[in-house]
């Protein structure tokens, strides 16, 4: 199987997707000087290209891309290429209506702007795969070809009658009779059972709360229809060229497909990741989706998109101050990045993303954005070697995306519970402590860690909960987040509110009732340990069984009950979190456990604002803050990027990085 190292080869990838069909051939040539003046190695070329490539059905064009992959090599640029199937031309809107995706209402989704596809529509799907094939036939040898880019941030919704029948399909694959389907779903509920599987449609709109269990294998079936799509493109591709990998580009932390399982059938895996350059965490949100993707990867990974300054798509778009691009890329590549790639390479001067940026903006190459590109460039190819590196993790936090579409649902205890949230602060209480940490699976083998988070899943397999228990009996430590474990898969109440299994592991008799938090309001809690702390968004009526009380809730119903809790459970040790606690409580929280777990940063007295992380040997230094920073150092070191020496101590100004490599 090929793999990222066969497109990088010692080099981190630098690029973007570049349109040139958008200009004309005069500027190829300017774009391909300008290309190797900033050091990239890589274009993603063709991604939204159907329309020109085929412009009616069935007939191709291919001489523009035969003379743009040309320039590109000739140049020395080397070629991901896209499948173009993300954005069907107009013609198959208009001429097979059944391609266009419905919404729950019944409304047709019109072509006009991209991605109208039904990911179910067999006649979409054909001329996906036609397309795709004649690509891979005519380019499959070309020598500009690194890699190939499988459609665009997949994540389209039907519910049309095409998507019921295969939704039906599905469901008859998944649970054989019809009564297995009634029960798994609790068609008792309301009157909602199925006499025969003609019946079953996809969640649609409805007069009131739709089934929340038809919702959740809704969304399994949509992730897994749109999986069949990615498979279909990669086979025709892999026939032709098994020694080029495949990839398609995920959105960030994105509900729509399930993530692990995409994963395991990219030969290389990449992200789109936009930062608001405005937000104080952004360099936080940012660790989140690198870890996650380099987790998904099991190793190096590639950013295929992020902005060189504003993106058009936020209410205000705001540029990126002077080195905050920079910090970004090289933030990914300590975080395991082998490719780190924009969106796009010249700044569009129509359509709707013109207000996007490009490497290349309107302004042109003597722009302040162009400079820093060339900057970031030169920079990159100082790390070659840090390629097919390890990014090493001690701990990991569970992140499970069926859990996350069953807390998605109407009629729970908070609509102000999002786990996305609970993730992100989670993640990045233990990333300002310096903690490089892996995401994994529940079902995932958990011994090479010493620290396992568990923010929030609320839907918890047999499978998973053994494996926790396994986990900590075993030795680990869990630090558990609240309204964990308390549905199985087919989203049915464990009994007891919380499965007992995970009850046990905590050392917890049982939670009386969910007290959820409004917008402004807060919990006091008091902790020997941690001192006195609010915590927002949830609390809990819980009583303890074997566990001590960390921390106890002050004043209010719930006066004098434990707000976190810790219990020896075999040879290991388990916390119970059952508030959102500020920031500073989380990190000593976390801190702490993972103290206890013998888990610590790379080096110690990291002043705040300053990531490190090591990658491979190479110690990574970057300064979030705006004001300089000083980091001591246990021994001498040299930046791979300046070339410097450092004995003691590194001073870092905003925004700086330093990659240090050891004597
Ligand atoms: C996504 C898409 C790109 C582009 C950018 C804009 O990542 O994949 O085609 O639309 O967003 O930010």
């Amino acid at each position: 199987m090929p793999d990222l190292n066969d497109a990088t080869r010692g080099r981190i990838l630098y690029g973007a997707d570049y349109n040139p069909e958008q200009w004309p051939e005069s500027v190829w040539h300017d774009d391909i000087r300008l290309m190797r003046e900033a050091g990239v190695t890589t274009v993603t070329v063709g991604v939204f290209s159907w329309a020109m490539l085929e412009p009616r059905p069935g007939a191709r064009e291919f001489d523009w891309l035969d003379r743009v992959l040309d320039l590109l090599h000739q140049g020395g640029i080397e070629v991901c290429l896209a499948t173009p199937t993300a954005s069907p031309p107009p013609w198959m809107g208009a001429r097979h209506p059944e391609t266009l995706p419905r919404d729950e209402t019944g409304g047709v989704v019109w072509y006009g702007s991209r991605n109208q596809f039904c990911a179910s529509s067999p006649v979409y799907r054909d001329y996906a795969l036609r397309i795709t094939e004649d690509l891979a036939d005519r380019y499959g040898g070309h020598p500009a070809l690194r890699m190939w880019h499988v459609g665009n941030e997949y994540g389209t919704h039907c519910w049309c009658d095409t998507t019921a029948a295969h939704f039906r399909r599905w469901l008859r694959a998944k649970y054989g009779r019809l009564d297995a389907l009634n029960e798994a779903w609790g068609t008792a509920f309301w009157s909602q059972r199925y006499d025969s599987w003609e019946e079953i449609i996809p969640p649609r709109r409805a007069q009131y709360l739709g089934n929340p269990a038809q919702a959740l294998d809704f969304r399994r079936f949509t992730s897994d229809a749109l999986l069949e799509c990615f498979t279909a493109e990669r086979d025709a591709l892999a026939a032709r060229t098994p020694h080029i990998p495949v990839t398609t580009n995920f959105m960030p932390l994105f509900i729509g497909q399930d993530g692990w399982a995409w994963a395991a059938e990219e030969d290389v895996v990449s992200v789109d990741v936009y930062p608001d350059p405005k937000d104080p965490h952004g360099g936080a949100y940012g660790a989140m989706i690198h870890d996650l993707t380099r987790s998904q990867a099991g190793g190096p990974w590639v950013l295929m998109e992020q902005a060189a300054g504003p993106v058009n798509w936020r209410g205000v778009n705001h540029p990126k101050p002077h080195g905050l691009m920079r910090l970004w890329s090289l933030q990914a590549v300590a975080r395991g990045a082998d490719g780190v790639c924009f969106f796009q390479w010249r700044q569009s001067r129509q359509g709707s993303e013109k207000f996007h940026s490009g490497m290349v903006p309107h302004s042109g190459e003597h722009s302040r954005t162009y400079r820093q590109v060339r900057e970031l460039g030169a920079a990159l190819r100082e790390l070659g070697g840090a390629t097919g590196t390890d990014v090493p993790a001690r701990a990991a936090i569970l992140h499970d995306w069926h859990a996350w579409w069953a807390s998605v649902q109407d009629g729970r205890p908070s609509s102000r519970l999002h786990y996305e949230q609970v993730l992100r602060a989670w993640h990045q209480a233990l990333w300002e402590r310096n903690l490089t940490t892996d995401f994994a699976h529940p079902h995932a083998d958990l011994a090479d860690y010493a620290l396992i988070a568990v923010p929030h899943l609320y839907l918890l397999t047999d499978e998973a909960l053994e494996n926790l228990a396994g986990y900590v009996r075993g030795g680990g430590t869990l630090v558990c987040g609240f309204f964990t474990g308390v549905a199985d898969e087919d989203d049915r109440v464990r009994p007891g509110g919380v499965d007992q299994r995970l009850r046990d592991i905590l050392g917890l008799r049982t939670v009386h009732e969910w007290w959820p938090l409004d917008e402004g309001e807060t919990v006091t809690a008091e902790s020997p340990w941690l001192g006195p702390f609010t915590g927002t968004l949830w609390s809990e009526d819980l009583e303890t069984a074997t566990a001590e009380r960390v921390a106890r809730i002050k004043g209010g119903e719930l006066d004098g009950l434990p707000a976190v809790t810790r219990n020896a459970y075999g040879d290991g040790t388990a916390w119970y979190v059952s508030t959102l606690p500020e920031p500073a409580a989380l990190r000593a929280l976390l801190g702490r456990a993972a103290d206890e777990a013998g888990v610590s940063p790379p080096l110690p007295g990291i002043p705040e604002g300053v990531e490190a992380v090591l990658r491979g040997d190479l110690l990574f230094l970057l300064n979030h803050g705006r004001s300089p920073a000083v980091v001591p150092l246990p021994s001498a070191r040299t930046d791979l990027l300046t070339g410097r020496a450092y004995d003691t101590q590194v001073r870092l100004d905003r925004f700086a990085v330093v990659a240090l490599a050891p004597l």
